[in-house]
């Protein structure tokens, strides 16, 4: 027997009904094509199916054009970095390296998902990184923010912007009218985002041009404080140093819910050596 062709292609051809009714829309009767070729079929059934059809596609649209912003968008240190993932993140068990890779594969999964265990929408929280040259903090970010790229649902927008890179761009944009990182454009695209890793936050007070970059962090981290955009954030930085360089309304904001996502590595050998 074939299956009833989508209820377009019957458009066109004379139906006629046929006396048995739908078994999920019980006032509905069946139709066939009138020279009986067709399985007797519910309109209405082959209307929903259409629609389902068309719902998926628009949906795995939307999450590839969503997939395809991180790509596009984000300012890397080095593109090597995108390589970065779980699998490759060397931890024996009992060991610092282990405990943080355990913690930020917790976050990444919270991440993944608006509710919470109960379904009730969960409250945004930020994680931030706190730690020493090589340990491996720009490395879990960027697996953190792959994972929730790759699955979340619904679909999240990710960007992974490294601040100095950022501070770069937006310093050439004042003599470049190509750049396309301007101030504003900046805190638009980051504050539109769901999940951004601010990467290497703090080294812009140390900067040449440090009172204009310290300027600008302050005020993009006070504008995204206030969207519901949630940061990953990874610095060199010390928690007292942290606190001490930025301005407490956005220290407050940044810190809200983040009981079990302050992560500390220090203990943690240089990797880079
Ligand atoms: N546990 C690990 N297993 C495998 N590779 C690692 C591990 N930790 C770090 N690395 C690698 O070592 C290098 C440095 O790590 P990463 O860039 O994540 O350090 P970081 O903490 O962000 O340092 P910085 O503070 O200087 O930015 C990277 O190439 C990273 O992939
Ligand atoms: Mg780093
Ligand atoms: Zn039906």
């Amino acid at each position: 027997m074939s299956k009833a062709k989508p209820i377009m292609d019957y458009m066109r051809i004379p139906t006629k009904k046929t006396g048995d009714f739908c078994q999920v829309h019980t006032d509905i009767e069946l139709i066939t094509d009138v020279y009986n070729r067709a399985k007797p079929f519910c309109p209405k059934c082959a209307a929903e199916n259409i629609e389902k059809e068309k719902t998926s596609f628009d949906r795995r649209i939307t999450r590839e054009t969503i997939t395809r912003y991180m790509y596009r968008y984000s300012l890397l240190d080095n593109p090597l970095e995108w390589n970065s993932s779980f699998d490759d993140f060397k931890a024996e068990k009992g060991t610092k390296e282990f405990e943080v890779k355990q913690k930020a594969r917790l976050l990444a999964g919270a991440y993944l998902k608006n509710t919470d265990k109960t379904g009730q929408k969960r409250k945004r929280f930020n994680t931030i990184f706190f730690g020493n040259p090589g340990t491996g903090k720009t490395h879990l970010a960027m697996s953190m923010l792959k994972g929730v790229n790759d699955y979340a649902e619904p679909p999240k927008r990710c960007l992974f912007i490294n601040v100095n890179t950022l501070m770069d761009h937006i310093f050439s944009s004042f003599n470049n009218p190509t750049e396309m990182w301007t101030k504003e454009y900046s805190i638009k695209l980051i504050g539109d985002a769901d999940l951004v890793v601010l990467d290497d936050l703090g080294t812009e007070s140390s900067m040449t041009d440090k009172g204009q970059a310290s300027e600008f962090v302050q005020k993009l981290l006070y504008r995204i404080s206030n969207r519901s955009t949630e940061l990953i954030i990874t610095t060199n930085l010390s928690q007292q140093q942290f606190k001490r360089t930025y301005n407490s309304k956005i220290i407050s904001r940044l810190f809200a819910n983040t009981k079990n996502s302050i992560i500390d590595f220090s203990g943690i050998t240089d990797k880079r050596y």
